[in-house]
Parts: structure tokens; C-alpha cells; sequence
């Protein structure tokens, strides 16, 4: 088929403005698949996405269409994830396209990932054909989109489609547009063929599949393939393109979107980004835009009966399978056990893993408080990455240390703006800029500590602004601050789940929340108990476990001793279920209760 007639384009849009269902009439209008075999949401596969509406997987998809000039095209269209976590996997969809379609629903207007997307967009030379979706909503107000479209993003308001997905108004106009304004596969000329791998999926019995999108050149079965950013060779045993199943065909061209099956079987080997070539005929530089994913956040997870462990390990594994992003090691905790330490990209992605491991795995399991990556400069100027609380160096040898902050772009009404700015202080944030939206809106860029907005940030913006706030950020530099490790100890001891690095002006109030938390959680004890939070081994909040002597024997009057041994024998057993932290007897659900009260 002639490349001059392929378009590959992907929907980009805020969280909920209707990404999937447009795709799905997309797929329909087309004759892709039928309305009878398209269940609501075709796109979104996993369970989990259905339920959460959030797509976490790109998936592509082939799309034949003839158009008003008379000729069938090509259209190769990507679903890409709308969430910030997942803004490299939305960066490389991007990279495989010539257009986006962006997509504003006509009830919200332009939220923060509406800016973000569509400056990812702008940034890799895409034409972007905005759409104001939903406009069979009563509350639509067109007027306010398109002078949004132009104002904050700088598109002319009569390049704007309207449309709905969900009344199917739109969508034929959608696809003259895709066809007219975005241009042919771009970089075809190139000598050798080059081919930018957009995802990977991991299948049981074939190993790897990687995602890809041809740049130039051709790839089929029996080529050997290079990996440009590991220069690994490997044979490639099958090509083909999503209909939107996997179908097999015998070559794949420049401008096409595809898969390949290779032998390679290590997911963690295929890399998201990567450029493939022909090893007997290699490529010089690879594709733009490659970058190794790193986690950002990390956390400790145990499995709450310890039974489970290797059902947890197995359950890890075969998630990491099918995302390279996410890694794990094991580690032990005195308070919780045997378990994983564990690395996301963010939030969102740690929520995802950790309910697929209960939903999927059907393993009940715990989580110690998220940790971002300090680094801490040593005496003699080593310096240290440390994502767990545990190998925070001995304060008396630390030099500097520093954290990494991101720089967010904050959509709220102006009348939040009080109570906003007051968060960002809070959380130990600074707001560089802020632009007036339209009437009723302005736009916050502000650096914060990563670590801050962790636990709660999202939800506060949300409550505070009644839902109407959004957010995106990118991640910024690493900022030296004053920052300590904090422990929690038991009479004494340290209880390393509970251990974590925090900013020196917010360890006195959290420490003295823990320890309020943890005298109330543990039972009374035989003697008095102390519950301190401690930096570097000064004391800087304590409580108290109430002291109680419980005499199990006291309802036995009388000289009965067979009795009384059994009560004592019984006293015993239910001791050693306790977990001992020094001489103190601690029920192990203890710890679990304060870690998710938060
Ligand atoms: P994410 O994958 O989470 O980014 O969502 P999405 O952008 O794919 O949105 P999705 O298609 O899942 O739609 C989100 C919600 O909006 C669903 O409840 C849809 O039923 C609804 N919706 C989508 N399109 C329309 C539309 O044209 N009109 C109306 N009224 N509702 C729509």
C-alpha cells in the first residue's frame, strides 16, 4: 500500500473527556469491529482500567477508511494514558504519530493535562486537530472552549471539531480531519530502517512482544534485529499489526504501526523508547527521544498473613512481566516480616500494582509510608541515593542533603486560590507564576517537594476546589533542604516500619502523631511502656502505653491448680503470636493498624 496514504495519530485528553468511548466509535464508523462484538470500552482490556476508567496500557489499533477524496487510507491510531504517571509512555505514543486529536470535553474546558498533552504534542511537531467532545451535554459551553482553545493554547478556534462519542456527532469529521491535516509517515527517506519500540507486552508462551512503529525500512520474520540502546541481536520470529487483535502479516513497512515477536524473553530487555534496527545493515543514530524510566516512589510491601509470601513473590513477578517500569527486591522488616521493597514511577502507579496484587494475586497486603530518592552527600564527598529510610547514613556524617522536587501546573477557580496557595505552603512549595485562565480560573506553577505531595496533595486540591482543580507536573531538580531521618521507638527500640525521612520542621508533629497512634493502638502492658520519636537519638515527642497488670488467674477462687496452669499455658500461646520489639509484647495487626490509618 502507498505510505502517502498511512496516518498514524493518538487521542490525547484530561483524565474522563471521553478518549475511549471516541475510540470506540472510531473502530465502529470504519468497520473495524461491529457494533455487536464492541462492548462498551473495547480499548481499555484490563479489568481494573475498566473499573477505575483510567487507561494504563497504550493499545494501537488498524483502521481502514475510505474518504470523501475517493481513496482508502491507513489509519493507525493510538489510545495513549492520560495520568502524569504515565507521561513517558504518553511521550513515546506521541513519538510514533504525525497528529493528535485533543480532546476537550465541552462541560470542563481545558484542564491541566488538556496543557500538558497538548504541549508534549506541540514539542514532538505534532499537527494537533482539537476536538470539544461531549457536546450533547446540557451544561456544554462551546463559547468558553474555543476561546480557551485560543488563549491558553494558542489554537485558532476554527480549527475546532465539535463532537460526541457518545451520541456518534462528529466522528466522520473527525476522520476528514485526521486525513487532510495530518501529513504522511515522516523520516521515511532514512537509509536504514529504523523502528521506535512505543510498548511491550509480555505473553506466556512467546516471550516478548514489543509495540512498534516503523520509521524506515522494513522489518519480517527471520531478520536479526539490533537493539540500538543495548546493542542486542536477536531473531525476529513474527511480525504483525493489530486489527485490533494481533494478526500476523509477512513484512512490515515504513509508516507502519505493528508488533514484533522476537527471541528475546526478558521483558525488562525490551525497552520502551528503544530504536530497533537490521544488524547486517545498522542504523547510525538511534530514533530522538529515548530515555531510561525510573522509579520515583517507593515503598515497602509485606504480606499480611506470612503465609502469602511467595504467593506475593510470584505475584510481583509476573506483573513486572508486563511493566518494565516497575521494579521490587526482597527485604525484611523487625515489625512486619518478610516483604519487598518496592519502585513506581508515582502514586497512581502504586495504587495500580498494589490493588492488581489483591485483586489478581488474591493477596492481602500492607504498605510502609512512600519514600521518594534522597540523595545525601557524605563526608569526602560520596553521595548517597538512598530510597529507604533504613540506609540513612548516621547524621554526624552527612554533609548535605537533598530531594527531588517537580514543578506543577495547577488549573483551579480563582476563588480557591486562598485556601491553594496556603496548601502549597504547607507542603513546603513555592508558586513561581500565575496566569488568569478566563473569569473564573487561573493557572499556578509552583516547585514543591516531590515527597509532599505523596500521601494526600491530589485529594486536598480536590476537595478544595470541589473537584474543579487539576493538576499535571513534571519532575525538576534536586533541591538541597533540611532533611532528617525520623525513628519511632518501642521502649527504647526502633521499629524500622515506622522509620522515615522527613523535613526537620515537620518531624516533631508527625513523630507526635505516630506516637499518640501507637500508645492508643497497643494494649496495656505488664510495666510502663514508652513510645518516643527520635532523631539521631534525641528525643523529640513521646507517649505512654498504659501499664495494666492483667492476673488471668484471678477468677479462680479457690486452690484448683490444674486450672490455673491451663489458664497460664493458655496466657502463653497468645504471647507468642505477639511480635516481641525488646521486652514488649506487640499483637502483629498493631503495626498494620497504624500504617493504614495513614
Ligand atoms: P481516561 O482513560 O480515564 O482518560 O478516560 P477517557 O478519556 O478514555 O474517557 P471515557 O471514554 O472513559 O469517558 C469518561 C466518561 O465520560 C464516561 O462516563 C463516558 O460515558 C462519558 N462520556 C464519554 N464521551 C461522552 C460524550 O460524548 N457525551 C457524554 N455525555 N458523556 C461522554
Amino acid at each position: 500500500m502507498d505510505e502517502l496514504l498511512t496516518r498514524n495519530f493518538c487521542i490525547i485528553a484530561h483524565v474522563d473527556h471521553g478518549k475511549t468511548t471516541l475510540s470506540d466509535r472510531l473502530l465502529e464508523y470504519t468497520n473495524t469491529i461491529s457494533k455487536r462484538v464492541l462492548t462498551a470500552q473495547h480499548l481499555d482490556s484490563m479489568d481494573l482500567e475498566k473499573e477505575r476508567g483510567i487507561t494504563i496500557k497504550s493499545h494501537p489499533v488498524t483502521m481502514m477508511y475510505r474518504a470523501k477524496d475517493g481513496r482508502e487510507y491507513k489509519l493507525n491510531l493510538m489510545d495513549t494514558p492520560g495520568h502524569v504517571d504515565f507521561s513517558y509512555e504518553v511521550s513515546r505514543s506521541l513519538a510514533a504519530c504525525e497528529g493528535a486529536v485533543l480532546l476537550i470535553d465541552a462541560a470542563q474546558g481545558v484542564e491541566a493535562q488538556t496543557v500538558a498533552n497538548a504541549h508534549l504534542a506541540f514539542s514532538q511537531q505534532l499537527k494537533v486537530i482539537p476536538v470539544i467532545n461531549k457536546i450533547d451535554l446540557p451544561s456544554a459551553n462551546l463559547e468558553l472552549c474555543t476561546k480557551q482553545l485560543e488563549d491558553i493554547l494558542t489554537i485558532p478556534a476554527e480549527e475546532a471539531i465539535l463532537a460526541s462519542g457518545k451520541s456518534g456527532i462528529g466522528i466522520e469529521d473527525i476522520l476528514e480531519a485526521v486525513v487532510a491535516r495530518v501529513p504522511p509517515p515522516r523520516w521515511r527517506e532514512y537509509a536504514q530502517t529504523r523502528i521506535l519500540v512505543f510498548d511491550s507486552l509480555y505473553d506466556a508462551y512467546r516471550g516478548c512482544i514489543a509495540y512498534v512503529r516503523v520509521f524506515s525500512g522494513s522489518i519480517k520474520a527471520n531478520d536479526m534485529m539490533l537493539l540500538m540502546s543495548t546493542n542486542q541481536k536477536a531473531e525476529v520470529k513474527e511480525v504483525g499489526t493489530f486489527t485490533p487483535k494481533m494478526e500476523k502479516c509477512a513484512v512490515l513497512h515504513a509508516g507502519d504501526v505493528g508488533y514484533v515477536v522476537s527471541s528475546i524473553k526478558d521483558p525488562s530487555e525490551v525497552k520502551t523508547g528503544d530504536t530497533i534496527t537490521i544488524a547486517s545493515k545498522p542504523a547510525q543514530e538511534m530514533l530522538p527521544g529515548y530515555k531510561e524510566v525510573r522509579p520515583m516512589v517507593f515503598c515497602g510491601l509485606y504480606p499480611l498473613e506470612s503465609d502469602d509470601y511467595e504467593k506475593l513473590k510470584a505475584g510481583l513477578g509476573r506483573l513486572q512481566l508486563n511493566d518494565a517500569a516497575f521494579v521490587y527486591s526482597s527485604e525484611s522488616s523487625l515489625a512486619l516480616g518478610f516483604g519487598f521493597r518496592c519502585g513506581f514511577l508515582g502514586l497512581l502507579h502504586m495504587e495500580i500494582i498494589q490493588e492488581r496484587i489483591r485483586r489478581e494475586h488474591d493477596v492481602e497486603i500492607i504498605s510502609t509510608y512512600p519514600s521518594v530518592i534522597y540523595k545525601i552527600v557524605k563526608q569526602g564527598g560520596e553521595v548517597l541515593e538512598v530510597d529507604n529510610p533504613v540506609n540513612f547514613p548516621d547524621p554526624g556524617t552527612i554533609i548535605e542533603t537533598l530531594e527531588p522536587t517537580i514543578t506543577a501546573s495547577i488549573i483551579l477557580p480563582n476563588d480557591s486560590m486562598g485556601d491553594i496557595l496556603a496548601l502549597i505552603m504547607e507542603k513546603r512549595g513555592v508558586c513561581e507564576h500565575t496566569d488568569t485562565l478566563d473569569m473564573n480560573r487561573v493557572m499556578l506553577r509552583c516547585v514543591l517537594p516531590l515527597n509532599e505531595i505523596l500521601v494526600d496533595f491530589n485529594d486536598r486540591l480536590k476537595s478544595i476546589t470541589h473537584g474543579y482543580g487539576s493538576m499535571d507536573y513534571e519532575l525538576g531538580a534536586y533541591k538541597a533542604d533540611d532533611l532528617v531521618k525520623m525513628d519511632i521507638m518501642i521502649n527504647g527500640d526502633p521499629v524500622d516500619a515506622f522509620s522515615c525521612i522527613v523535613h526537620r520542621s515537620k518531624a516533631e508533629a508527625k513523630g507526635r502523631q505516630l506516637c499518640e497512634k501507637l500508645a492508643e493502638i497497643i494494649p496495656p502492658q505488664m510495666f510502663k511502656v514508652a513510645i518516643q520519636a527520635a532523631i539521631g537519638g534525641k528525643v523529640i515527642a513521646r507517649d505512654n502505653v498504659k501499664e495494666m497488670r492483667k492476673d488471668v488467674t484471678s477468677k479462680c477462687y479457690g486452690g484448683d491448680i490444674s486450672r490455673k496452669r491451663k489458664l497460664l499455658d493458655k496466657q502463653k500461646e497468645g504471647k507468642k503470636k505477639m511480635k516481641m520489639i525488646g521486652k514488649v509484647n506487640i499483637p502483629p495487626d498493631a503495626f498494620i493498624k497504624v500504617l493504614k490509618s495513614g
